[in-house]
């Protein structure tokens, strides 16, 4: 069965693939409005989220499918100890397609072997969130027009932000990019992705200053800290405001600077910013609507 648990469960030419339906989809949205007709999408959340869950039930309803979904994962029966190889057993039998998340990292690996459905991975611990990815890489190539000789600054929590590892994994499949991982010390990539960057080849670099890498961008990823992930509020509350994009921070930024965001956003970047023509990130909530949609298709043998 098909699943995406993780960026390199797409090859590349089919990540362009979808990103060249996404751009079909907002030529052309009529075209698609039945594609999914009588197909049914699954959202079990074992975590909290507004935006990537309503965003894959908007991407069904567009395609003129429908949605099921578990309550709050506090209330269902995971509440009553049932395991996920269970639960997806089941639901299976319920629906044409699964999205799952889960704080616990590997768990949508465990879930995706027993599925006999295609399912997809919505976030997994501070692991890998392979959809916001397409999300990422549509809007960065819809914005510079190329995913190629971009200088790419990741900035925040790039040790628990999942985001940022499977934006990386993507990004390596295209020449030529270079990379400024902006992070305090404490928050740095894990090994497992410094293994990966060293192994491509690629320049990177990392530094604490956001404003000596501003220069250089073309493309600035902001990320929150992740405050779930921490073991001790202390820490949390001493590395969350590290870093704050405003206006003023931009005054040395490239004119076509593109900012993304995963969001939510807490306070990393100032509302002041949201006006400036270079603010994708409400802008990319979209691009992962119309790249969900693409996916659904593409699992479900549509495309
Ligand atoms: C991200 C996530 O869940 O990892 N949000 C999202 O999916 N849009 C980023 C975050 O929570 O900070």
């Amino acid at each position: 069965m098909r699943s995406v648990v993780s960026i390199l469960d797409l090859s590349t030419s089919e990540i362009n693939e979808l990103m060249n339906v996404a751009d079909d989809i907002e030529r052309n949205p009529e075209f698609y409005r039945s594609k999914c007709k009588h197909k049914i999408l699954a959202t079990i959340f074992y975590e909290p989220s507004t935006r990537t869950r309503l965003s894959f039930e908007s991407a069904m309803l567009s395609l003129g499918g429908s949605v099921i979904s578990t309550p709050d994962s506090k209330i269902s029966s995971a509440a009553k100890g049932e395991s996920i190889s269970d639960t997806v057993r089941v639901i299976s039998n319920y629906a044409d397609i699964i999205v799952m998340r889960h704080p616990k990292e590997g768990a949508p690996v465990v879930a995706a072997m027993k599925a006999t459905v295609p399912l997809i991975n919505a976030g997994d611990g501070g692991h890998f969130h392979p959809t916001q990815t397409l999300a990422d890489i549509l809007t960065i190539r819809r914005t510079k027009k190329t995913l190629s000789g971009l200088t790419i600054g990741l900035c925040g929590d790039l040790m628990f932000g999942r985001t940022v590892h499977s934006l990386i994994e993507a990004m390596l499949r295209y020449p030529d990019n270079k990379y400024i991982m902006i992070s305090p010390n404490e928050l740095k990539l894990p090994e497992y992705m410094r293994e990966a960057l060293d192994k491509a080849g690629v320049s990177w670099r990392e530094t604490e200053s956001l404003e000596t890498a501003m220069p250089e961008l073309d493309v600035l990823y902001m990320t929150r800290v992740q405050k779930e992930r921490f073991f001790n509020e202390e820490d949390y509350v001493r590395l969350k405001d590290v870093y704050i994009l405003d206006r003023d921070k931009l005054k040395t930024a490239k004119s076509d600077l593109a900012i993304l965001h995963p969001l939510p956003r807490v306070n990393e970047i100032s509302v002041a910013v949201d006006d400036d023509p270079r603010a994708q990130y409400f802008y990319q909530t979209l691009c992962g609507k119309q790249m969900r949609m693409a996916l659904i298709m593409l699992l479900l043998g549509i495309i």
